[in-house]
C-alpha cells in the first residue's frame, strides 16, 4: 500500500507498488480512474479508522520537507556524484545547515540516506524524486507550488463553498494560468506526456470505430490523447480544441507521432461554438474542472456541434454510482467535482445530451457515451 497518498495533484500515476512509485501521487483533474478507485478502495479498508494516527496524518513537515528537495533536484545533484552537503548547497543555491537538516529529517523518514555525516545517497525512495512526472507535480516554482499552497485556502473553500484560491494567488485558477505563462507551461507539461505519460486511445465504449472518421478533441491539451487516436487509426482525422497558449505546445506531439498531416489545432475557448460535424467529441478530465453551470454548457457546445449524429464521449470526472471521488483538489483549486452517472444523467439531459452507454475501458478508466437529443 502507498505510504504517502496526497489525495490531491495533478496526475501522476502510480505504476507500480514500489517505494519510488509511493513517495508521492499526483492525480490530475479527474484524471487516472484506476487510481482513483484505489484510492477509494483504500479509504473504504481504512474506515472507520482504528489505527489512524493524527499526528502522523497532520504532519505538514515531511510533505513541505519533499516538496523543497524535489524543487532544489537534490535528488539530481546526488545522482550526478554530489553527496556532500556543502556543495549540494551550492549546486542548489541554498542555505547548507537548512538544507541537511530538511535531508536528516527526510532520512528519518525513509527517504534519502547518510552514510556518514554531512554525505547523502539516494535510497529507492528518494530515488522516486529522479523521475520528471514527480519532479513536475512537485516543483514550488511551478505548477506544484500552486498545488500546494492552494490548501491554504480549504479552510475558506468549505466555510463558504466556493474556491478560494484567489485568496492565495489573487486571480482564480484559470486567469492565473493565463496571466504566469511559465505555470501555464508546467500545467500542460503535467498534463501532458512529460506528466502523464502516453494515454490509452482506446476511449470508445460501445466500440465502432468504423464509422468514425473524424475526432475533435475538446480541450484536448497539448493533444497526447489524439495523437495516439490517430497514430492507431490511419482512417482517422483530428482536430485538437483548447486554449490558443496550450495547442500552440502540440505540435511536436503530433509531429512525433506523425500524425501533422491528419490534425489541425483550434485555439478558442470550449465556452464558444465548437467546430462543428465531427463524428467524435472527446472531454477528457474536462467535466471535473467546472462547476454544474459551466460544465452544461461546454456539454451543450459540445452536443451543437455534434448534431445530428456525432458521439461524445466523457473521460474523467463521471463516475458509477457508488464511487464518487471527493476530488478535494478539485475543490480547492476549481470549485469543481466528480459526478455521479446519475448526476451526471441528469446534466446531460439539460444540455441536450442522451447518456447511450457507460462503462470501464481496457485501461480500467470510467467512460460515459452520449448522443445529441
Ligand atoms: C485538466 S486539463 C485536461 C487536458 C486533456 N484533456 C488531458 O486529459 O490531458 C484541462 C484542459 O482544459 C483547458 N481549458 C481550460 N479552460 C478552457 C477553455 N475555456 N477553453 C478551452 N480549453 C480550456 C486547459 O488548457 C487544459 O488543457
Amino acid at each position: 500500500m502507498p505510504l504517502a497518498r496526497c489525495a490531491l495533484r495533478f496526475a501522476v500515476e502510480i505504476k507500480t507498488n514500489s517505494p519510488q512509485a509511493q513517495l508521492t501521487s499526483h492525480r490530475a483533474l479527474g484524471n487516472h480512474q484506476e487510481t482513483d478507485e484505489e484510492e477509494q478502495e483504500m479509504t473504504r479498508d481504512k474506515i472507520p479508522g482504528a489505527s489512524a494516527n493524527l499526528s502522523a496524518l497532520s504532519d505538514l513537515c515531511t510533505p513541505w520537507c519533499i516538496h523543497v528537495v524535489a524543487t532544489l533536484r537534490i535528488a539530481d545533484h546526488i545522482a550526478a556524484g554530489i553527496a556532500d552537503i556543502k556543495t549540494l548547497a551550492t549546486k542548489a543555491e541554498c542555505d547548507a545547515d537548512s538544507l541537511q537538516r530538511v535531508l536528516r529529517h527526510l532520512v528519518g523518514k525513509g527517504v534519502f540516506q547518510e552514510p556518514a555525516p554531512g554525505q547523502f545517497a539516494l535510497n529507492e525512495a528518494a530515488q522516486g524524486l529522479l523521475d520528471p512526472s514527480q519532479q513536475l507535480g512537485l516543483d514550488l516554482d511551478g505548477i506544484g507550488g500552486r498545488m500546494a499552497y492552494a490548501w491554504g485556502s480549504l479552510l475558506t473553500a468549505v466555510r463558504t463553498g466556493t474556491p478560494a484560491y484567489h485568496e492565495i494567488f489573487g486571480l482564480p485558477f484559470w486567469e492565473d494560468l493565463e496571466a504566469h505563462p511559465d505555470i501555464a507551461a508546467s500545467f500542460d507539461a503535467l498534463m501532458g506526456p512529460p506528466g502523464h505519460g502516453t494515454p490509452d486511445p482506446e476511449v470508445l465504449v460501445t466500440g465502432g470505430w468504423e464509422s468514425i472518421r473524424t475526432v475533435v478533441d475538446v480541450g484536448g491539451g497539448t493533444g497526447a490523447l489524439l495523437a495516439e487516436i490517430l497514430r492507431t487509426r490511419p482512417e482517422i482525422h483530428g482536430t485538437l480544441v483548447d486554449l490558443p497558449r496550450t495547442v500552440a505546445r502540440a505540435d511536436s506531439i503530433f509531429q512525433a507521432a506523425g500524425v501533422g498531416d491528419r490534425v489541425r489545432t483550434v485555439g478558442q475557448s470550449f465556452f464558444d461554438p465548437l467546430p462543428a460535424g465531427a463524428d467524435l467529441y472527446l472531454l477528457k478530465s474536462i467535466l471535473n474542472d467546472w462547476p454544474d453551470r459551466e460544465a452544461k454548457v461546454i456539454l451543450s457546445r459540445c452536443a451543437e456541434a455534434a448534431r445530428p449524429s456525432g458521439r461524445i464521449v466523457i473521460l474523467g470526472g463521471v463516475s458509477p454510482d457508488d464511487r464518487a471521488d471527493p476530488q478535494l483538489l478539485m475543490m480547492v483549486l476549481l470549485g469543481s467535482k466528480d459526478r455521479t452517472l446519475t448526476e451526471f444523467r441528469e446534466l446531460a439531459n439539460e444540455a441536450s445530451l442522451k447518456v447511450q452507454a457507460a462503462g470501464r475501458l481496457p485501461s480500467g478508466r470510467f467512460a460515459v457515451e452520449c448522443r445529441p437529443m
